[in-house]
């Protein structure tokens, strides 16, 4: 049978506990995830799109996942892949417009793509990498929203090891 399988695409500067819960989530929809990350430097991110693929393979390890980057359109990185399905986590209503927008406009460009909407466990439904990248430039605790290889990686970006 063919292999189901599914493109998680996202900045994931960096990978917190809830894109892991929606990669855990859609791992039992689908045979295997491809995390998708965009290098976009416009973007301006904290971490480089290797350190970003570093600290994902080290979450996802022994899972059926890949990683690696992307730049360009979404849809054009999908036809490369030969799959149809993006994932988007969905947290409160407020990311909802903005998810809505980039799904219409990917159907606009490819009817043949559909996004799968992934609810994160209501535990994460305030967590952002922004807010972890904040609460860690400051000194806060973030050792329950980022697994521990990136609470070291941000700590040492911001000179708090
Ligand atoms: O984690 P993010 O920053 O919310 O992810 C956004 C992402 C990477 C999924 C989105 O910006 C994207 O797909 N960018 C690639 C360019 C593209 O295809 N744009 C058209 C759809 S908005």
């Amino acid at each position: 049978m063919e292999k189901r399988i599914a493109v998680y695409p996202g900045s994931f500067d960096p990978i917190t506990y809830g894109h892991v819960d929606v990669i855990r989530r859609s791992l039992k929809i689908f045979d295997k995830v491809i995390v998708a990350v965009l290098d976009n430097e416009n973007k301006s991110p904290l971490f480089t799109a290797e350190e970003r693929i570093g600290m994902i393979k080290n979450v996802v390890k022994g899972m059926p996942v890949e990683v690696e980057t992307f730049s360009g359109l979404l849809v054009d990185y999908m036809k490369k892949k030969k799959t149809h399905t993006v994932i988007r986590g969905l947290r409160a209503m407020s990311d909802f417009e903005h998810e809505f927008q980039m799904a219409t406009v990917n159907k606009f460009m490819d009817d043949d793509i559909e996004t799968i909407f992934v609810m994160t466990d209501k535990k994460y439904f305030y967590l952002s990498s922004r807010l972890a990248k904040e609460l860690a430039k400051l000194g806060g605790p973030v050792s329950e929203f980022v697994p521990k290889p990136v609470e070291d990686k941000l700590k040492v970006k911001f000179g708090k090891k």
